[in-house]
């Protein structure tokens, strides 16, 4: 059977930081309120300079390079995003005229949890025999949309990408499993207004309406608390995994406390869950990304490892999945790599393919 090993991996985040000592400045609020309610001390914010195309891209050469791979070797970019640069143009195709290749490149949109959603698409094709090597990036620049008057929202979001290469190999590796939901019935708990084809009226009236970001804390977290833990266990039992067999949660970052009731329902003690949101707020699509590539830098992910990927977010929306790392049965030979090869010499895609 067919799998899809991630091969690389990369992550770009804004320089400016904007702390929770700067936020006491803009509304009334402390760093001891902030970061006993949901963990963050400080968020990367998006300058002048950066967009949501210059952080993927980013991101992106950062994992082709560590998979040794070229664009153009590329059959399929995937970007999950809700804030793309322009509505039309997808932003997987700003991505791909910075990286170039052709490869095939569309977006997906499922908010926070928009990157397990984006990698499972990418696993389908690889499984199937339709594609060998994508590149999946998650990649979100909400506070362009924050209202930096409103003390609810404007503590929790900062700016960022992660990415990863995913390649064909017969080996178990990448996606074991994987669980998708929504409940869109509760959409109307974190939405932009105004931020597509329906227009409030007000931006007629006021031509200096710029859409903002809309919350209901309370019933998103009671609504994380409860998908969170759920979809987690269910990612370990389609695995035909247990609890004990996995090494690393890497959740979705937007509060410590939906972190923590994920882990204790995984019986997993902290030193085995990812945890950055201290220094990069919640990132939406790219937090998922990011905390795999700072767990590889930090030497955490040795090949076998058996991780459990968990995100929520708009929608409302949850996804998760076991992701085991490593790049066994990945062509590593220089030449046929070049070649386009996917797999070692006598073992042909095809091979792949048929064998089940
Ligand atoms: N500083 C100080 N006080 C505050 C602040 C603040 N920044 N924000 C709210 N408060 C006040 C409230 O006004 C309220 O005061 P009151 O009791 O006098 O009415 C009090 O603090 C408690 O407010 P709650 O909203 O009940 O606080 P809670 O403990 O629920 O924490 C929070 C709020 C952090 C927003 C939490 O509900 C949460 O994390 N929800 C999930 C949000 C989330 O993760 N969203 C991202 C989704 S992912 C995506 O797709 C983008």
């Amino acid at each position: 059977m067919r799998h899809a090993a991630v091969t690389g991996w990369g992550m770009s985040v804004p320089d400016r930081v904007l702390t929770n000592a700067d936020l006491t400045r803009l509304v009334e609020t402390s760093d001891e309120w902030i970061v006993s309610r949901t963990g963050i001390r400080e968020r990367r914010i998006v300058g002048p300079d950066d967009s949501t195309t210059s952080l993927a891209t980013a991101a992106a050469q950062q994992a082709i390079n560590r998979a040794g791979l070229s664009a153009d070797q590329l059959d399929l970019i995937i970007v999950a995003t809700c804030t793309p640069d322009q509505f039309l143009v997808p932003e997987a195709c700003l991505v791909q005229a910075e990286l170039g290749g052709t490869a095939g490149a569309f977006d997906v949109g499922a908010a926070c949890s928009g990157f397990v959603y984006a990698l499972s698409t990418a696993n389908q094709f690889i499984q199937a025999g339709v594609h060998d090597r994508i590149l999946v990036i998650g990649v979100d620049t909400l506070t362009r949309f924050v209202d930096y008057t409103d003390r609810t929202t404007c503590i929790l979001f900062g700016d960022g990408a992660g990415a990863v290469v995913l390649e064909a190999t017969a080996e178990p590796r990448g996606l074991l499993s994987t669980v998708l939901g929504a409940d869109g019935g509760g959409h109307k708990h974190l939405y932009i207004p105004g931020w597509g084809a329906v227009v409030p009226e007000s931006a007629d009236l006021f031509p200096e309406y710029r859409p903002y970001l809309q919350m209901n804390g309370n019933e998103v977290f009671r609504f994380a608390v409860r998908v969170m833990g759920d979809a987690a266990a269910d990612a370990v039992e389609r695995a035909g995994l247990s609890f004990s067999d996995i090494d690393m949660l890497i959740p979705h970052q937007a509060n410590l406390r939906i972190i923590d009731a994920a882990a204790r329902r995984l019986d997993l003690p902290r030193d085995r869950v990812w945890v950055n949101l201290d220094r990069y707020g919640n990132t939406s699509a790219a937090s998922i990304p990011i905390a795999i590539v700072e767990a590889a830098a930090a030497g955490q992910l040795t090949e076998g490892n058996n991780l459990v990927l968990v995100a929520f977010g708009g929608g409302l929306t949850w996804a998760a999945g076991v992701l085991r790392w490593g790049t066994a049965g990945v062509c590593q030979d220089p030449d046929c790599r070049r070649a386009g090869a996917v797999t070692s010499p006598g073992q042909s895609a095809a091979t792949i393919a048929t064998e089940a």
